[in-house]
C-alpha cells in the first residue's frame, strides 16, 4: 500500500510538471510570432479592394485599380524604384496614364505598405559595427 502510495504520488508529480513544463514552453514560442502577426495586422484594409486604408488610398483606388484586381498590387513587393519601373512599364505597354502630381503619393503608399518586407528577427545578432581587427601573433 505504501508502495503504491509512493508510485502514485510520484506519477502525479510527473503529470503536474508535465503540465508545468509544457505551457511555459509553448509560450515563449507564442510570444515569438507575436510581435510579427500584431504588425501585420494593425494596418486596417479596405473591404472593397484588400488594400491598406490610408490617406492616400482613394488616391490609388483611382489610380491602380480600374483595369486590374488590386491583387496584384497587394502580392508584390517592390522598392520605391521598382513601383516607379512597373508604373513605367505599364504606362509604355499598358496605356496607363500619366500620374502627374499624384505620382509621389502614390509611390509613398506603395513603398509604405507594398515594399520589400522588413526582416523579422531571425535569432541571429546583428553583425558587429567598428570592428578593430588584430592580427594573432604566431610563436
Ligand atoms: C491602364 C490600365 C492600367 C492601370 C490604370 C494600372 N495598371 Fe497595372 N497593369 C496593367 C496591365 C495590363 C498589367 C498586366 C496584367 C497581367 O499581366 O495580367 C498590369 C500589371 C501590374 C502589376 C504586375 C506587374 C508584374 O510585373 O507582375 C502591378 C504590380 C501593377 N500592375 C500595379 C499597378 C499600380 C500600382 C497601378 C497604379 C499606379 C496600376 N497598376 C495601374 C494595366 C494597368
Amino acid at each position: 500500500m505504501r508502495k503504491l502510495h509512493a508510485l502514485l504520488l510520484t506519477l502525479g508529480a510527473a503529470i503536474g510538471l508535465a503540465a508545468f513544463v509544457q505551457p511555459a514552453e509553448k509560450k515563449r514560442v507564442d510570444t515569438m510570432v507575436v510581435p510579427e502577426m500584431a504588425v501585420a495586422d494593425s494596418v486596417k484594409k479596405d473591404p472593397e479592394t484588400g488594400l491598406a486604408i490610408d490617406g492616400q488610398l482613394m488616391l490609388v483606388k483611382a489610380h491602380c485599380t480600374s483595369c486590374h484586381s488590386p491583387k496584384l498590387i497587394i502580392q508584390n513587393r517592390f522598392t520605391r524604384d521598382g513601383w516607379k519601373e512597373k508604373i513605367r512599364w505599364m504606362q509604355r505597354t499598358q496605356k496607363l496614364w500619366d500620374l502627374g502630381e499624384s505620382e509621389p503619393k502614390v509611390l509613398d503608399y506603395l513603398v509604405k505598405y507594398y515594399g520589400p518586407e522588413q526582416k523579422t528577427f531571425d535569432g541571429r545578432r546583428m553583425p558587429l559595427k567598428d570592428v578593430k581587427w588584430y592580427e594573432l601573433k604566431s610563436k
